[in-house]
């Protein structure tokens, strides 16, 4: 297994920093307006010249296209750009911007930017789109927008979602109603805009991410466990609704993962109040809870996941739940 160190050096956000380091030329309204899909005459040469596609990619999932919502950051862009490595075309879709009733900063625009030329540098064709998930016109627009531009969409994965941590007694309403219109039921209008098209194809793939407290309870995440738990019986009725037209339907459950939505003050703040840190809850979490001696996953780890879920390799697997959770699933009754 690799060393925490060995695995942030894989990380492909320090990758794509990296990148657009060595560079040194990527403005941020260049990115911006790239990432908001504006014409190429509006976007400059040089933000084109980084986006030139390389090499045609030759993989499993060549000439396939897969959307991704809150696919500008964290597990959604590790999840793009493994499928990207593999060939596929794909669509970003993310709010790219603050929500008052969540505690944390989300993507930014810059972020959406960022990950679509990085997508693109690995030679394949990459639309982003700033939209929220409980926005039913605009995910419907976007999917009809990827299919005028790419011919279809084979690949779904609900990933966009927000949580909140705290006293359960103290969550106020609107929070409470953001995680839920967020991480459930946009989950399901995301799923929704998808289907007609998968139909339509006869074929298609989603993997949903839900999290280990969709499988477990947990005192400080009641509401964010229960739309994870939510977001599993939505992942098998959609599993059986779409068998028969050969699409799967999968769930993945990844634990602590090294993300912003867990290394962020607010989150540190509350799960360790005398020291919020992130490799200190890391260090933690390795030597009290975690099975396996490892402490937070990186995105990666669950991409390659949810890329299995997308494969041949799993073409005759749907309604399934799979637990990417440093072992922890070991302790499951069944
Ligand atoms: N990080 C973890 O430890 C962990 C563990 C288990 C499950 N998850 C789940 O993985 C998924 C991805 O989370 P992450 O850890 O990468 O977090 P993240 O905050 O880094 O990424 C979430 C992305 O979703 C976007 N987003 C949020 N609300 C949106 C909305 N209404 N519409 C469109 N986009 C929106 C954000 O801008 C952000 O880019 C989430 O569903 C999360 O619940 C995370």
């Amino acid at each position: 297994m690799m060393s925490r160190d060995q695995q942030r050096s894989s990380d492909p956000s320090a990758t794509t920093r990296r990148k657009l380091l060595s560079t040194g030329v990527l403005g941020v309204a260049t990115a911006t307006a790239v990432a908001l899909g504006a014409p190429a005459a509006a976007q400059n040469s040089t933000a084109e010249a980084i986006s030139q596609p390389s090499p045609e990619p030759t993989g499993e999932f060549t000439g396939q296209c897969a959307f991704i919502t809150g696919g500008a950051r964290g597990i959604g862009y590790a999840c793009a750009e493994e499928l990207a490595k593999a060939g596929a075309n794909i669509v970003l879709y993310d709010i790219a911007g603050n929500i008052d009733t969540v505690n944390y900063p989300l993507a930014t625009e810059q972020d959406l930017a960022t990950a679509k030329l990085n997508i693109e540098a690995l030679g394949v064709k990459c639309i982003a789109i700033k939209g929220d998930v409980r926005d039913r016109t605009k995910l419907e627009e976007s999917v009809a927008r990827t299919v005028r531009e790419f011919g279809r969409l084979d690949i779904l994965v609900v990933n966009a979602g927000v949580t909140q941590v705290g006293v359960l007694d103290e969550f106020p309403d609107e929070e409470i109603q953001t995680v839920i219109d967020i991480n459930l039921t946009g989950a399901v209008k995301t799923t929704q805009a998808a289907l007609p098209i998968m139909r339509r194809q006869n074929a298609g793939r989603i993997v949903m991410i839900s999290s280990i407290l969709g499988r477990l309870g947990n005192e400080n995440f009641s509401v964010y466990a229960s739309t994870k738990w939510g977001l599993i019986g939505f992942a098998k009725s959609t599993a059986l609704a779409m068998a028969k037209h050969n699409v799967t339907c999968n769930a993945v459950c990844p634990g602590w993962v090294r993300t912003k939505l867990a290394d962020n003050d607010y989150m540190l703040n509350a799960v360790s109040p005398e020291n919020p840190n992130f490799d200190a809850v890391e260090a933690a979490a390795e030597a009290s809870y975690h099975p396996l001696p490892m402490g937070a996953y990186e995105p990666v780890d669950v991409a390659r996941v949810v890329k299995m879920f997308c494969g041949q390799a799993t073409a005759m697997i749907t309604g399934e739940v799979f637990d990417i959770a440093q072992g922890q699933n070991a302790r499951f009754n069944a």
